[in-house]
């Protein structure tokens, strides 16, 4: 029986010692420290209930194998079987009917204030406070195929930020077409979904599958989607938080420096704006957190999921982050957490 949302997984990590929950007073801009040391002890991932947010942050989720096999309802002697089946056996999402719990609030207009969530600023020169934990949901303008993906987001304003979206990855995809087809890209960031999810993005398939259906045949179960608010997207009706968007391919800034995972600050460089339009969440929302910078940490730890059995994954390619992007080495660059 998969997870059927992030919270089912958060008791999972409980119950096994790979989640606790810090309560006295993190400022965020501590945590990256704090799961600093988290991944060197290979330790569990932490709960900030007490951030200076009205939300608890949680982070560290990816950080093991071990906790990608809690993810996976697997052991060492089933995940190759279990991954094989799942990537063979493609499973069409449904949709759900109106009060989906990703959508029990609903944020709009004048009231949007994405600074109101926990986003820590994770490397002493990052460019900012960054969501990286955000996973983006978009279309092919084209064929109207969906694609699921992680991408950073540097938080600018109340309503606004900006991302790196790599040209060869498939919402940099998208938004190239829009671009040609003169459509003004809209889609969705998703916090808190069903682990499955967030590992399904790092699987390297044709621009003409269906993430969801991938999603769906890795879970064993299809995904729940649901109608978002202010675009054409569906996102999964259990979601966290859900932070919709359109992007203005007109206007740039500069978007950087952030840490990354070889342990070197990306150069700042001009982005585009994406303007939010709509934030909607369960009640009582967990936001999730993902320290990226000097290895280990959780952006390099779907590649230790397939480490041990490398026959695992049929595609050599699965399971870990594929980002080809340039990074700057000056000397300078060097402090990432
Ligand atoms: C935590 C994390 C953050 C990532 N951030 C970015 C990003 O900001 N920009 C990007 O182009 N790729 C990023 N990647 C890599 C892509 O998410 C990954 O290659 C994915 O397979 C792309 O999927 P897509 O081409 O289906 O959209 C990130 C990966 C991880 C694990």
């Amino acid at each position: 029986m998969p997870f059927q949302d992030f919270r089912q997984f958060l008791d999972v990590l409980r119950q096994h010692g790979e989640l606790i929950d810090i309560n006295r007073p993190v400022a965020l801009n501590d945590v990256g420290k704090a799961m600093k040391q988290a991944y060197i002890r290979n330790g569990p991932a932490i709960m900030f209930n007490n951030n200076g947010t009205d939300y608890p942050l949680v982070a560290g989720l990816y950080s093991t194998r071990e906790k990608a096999l809690l993810a996976f309802e697997a052991d060492e002697d089933t995940i190759f079987d279990k991954v094989l089946h799942g990537l063979d056996n493609p499973i069409a999402p449904i949709f759900a009917a109106n009060g989906a719990p990703c959508q029990e609030e609903i944020i709009e207009g004048e009231a949007i204030d994405i600074r109101n969530f926990p986003v820590p600023q994770y490397s002493p020169k990052d460019g900012g406070p960054y969501i990286t934990a955000g996973i983006v949901v978009s279309h092919d303008p084209e064929t109207g195929v969906p694609d699921v993906g992680h991408y950073r987001f540097l938080i600018l304003g109340k309503d606004t930020f900006s991302f790196s979206a790599q040209p060869f990855h498939r919402f940099g995809k998208n938004l190239a077409k829009c671009k040609k087809l003169g459509i003004v890209p809209k889609a969705a960031l998703i916090i808190g979904v069903d682990p499955i999810i967030a590992y399904t993005c790092q699987v390297q398939v044709p621009d003409t599958t269906d993430d969801w259906a991938l999603a769906g045949g890795l879970r064993g179960a299809p995904v729940e989607l649901t109608q978002c608010k202010t675009c054409d997207v569906k996102v999964p009706a259990t979601s966290e938080v859900v932070i919709e968007f359109e992007v203005d391919l007109n206007t740039t800034v500069l978007e950087g420096p952030l840490g990354e995972y070889t342990g070197y600050y990306t150069r700042p460089s001009q982005k585009p704006v994406a303007r939010i339009t709509a934030i909607t969440h369960r009640k009582q929302p967990i936001f999730q957190g993902l320290l990226t910078g000097k290895p280990v940490t959780e952006t390099i730890s779907s590649s230790k999921f397939r480490s041990k059995r490398r026959s695992c994954v049929r595609s050599s390619a699965s399971f870990r982050p594929s980002s080809r992007s340039r990074c700057a080495r000056p000397p300078a660059c060097r402090s990432t957490w």
